[in-house]
């Protein structure tokens, strides 16, 4: 059975860490730590305090958020349930599935927001009107 795209089906990866006394470091292969090759990385830096990210749902895009540095929240929201998940560790990513409305804010100064994605950027994947979006996902309001 398909995995259904709602807030459960995304959730927090432990990637790998090598700690070593000069620098840990941590590494992710596409397909192999995360459930999808990846054809993007984009992040997010320089946000001012109090700003928020986000406010928008990927049709078929997957992707990983990671805290390089500093901390952020994400709300991830299918419709029905809403969760906010709390990133500040660079050996955790936040695996978002396709189909999720997302808002990120709670920007630590100097934090870093990367974003690994499953596909090259493409506006037609967006949805960025929340009602469009729950009436894509059949969710009378
Ligand atoms: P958007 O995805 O709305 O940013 P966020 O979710 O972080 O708030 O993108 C902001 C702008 O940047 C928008 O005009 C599209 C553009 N953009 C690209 O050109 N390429 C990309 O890979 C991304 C993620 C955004």
């Amino acid at each position: 059975m398909k995995t259904p795209f709602n807030v459960d089906a995304c959730g927090i990866i432990a990637l790998p860490k090598i700690s070593d006394p000069r620098g840990n470091l941590t590494f992710i292969e596409g397909g192999d730590h995360i459930p999808f090759d990846i054809r993007r990385v984009y992040y997010l830096y320089d946000v001012p305090g109090g700003a928020e990210r986000g406010g928008h749902a990927h049709k078929g895009l997957q992707q990983l958020i990671v805290a390089m540095s500093g901390s952020f929240d994400i709300v991830l929201d299918d419709g029905v349930n809403k969760k906010r998940i709390h990133l500040n560790r660079s050996n955790f990513g936040l695996y978002v599935c396709p189909m999720i409305w997302r808002e990120l804010d709670n920007f630590s100064s100097g934090s870093v927001c990367m974003v690994l994605a499953s596909n090259k950027y493409d506006e037609d994947d967006y949805y960025r009107n929340y009602d469009e979006y729950l009436a894509a996902r059949g969710v009378s309001k």
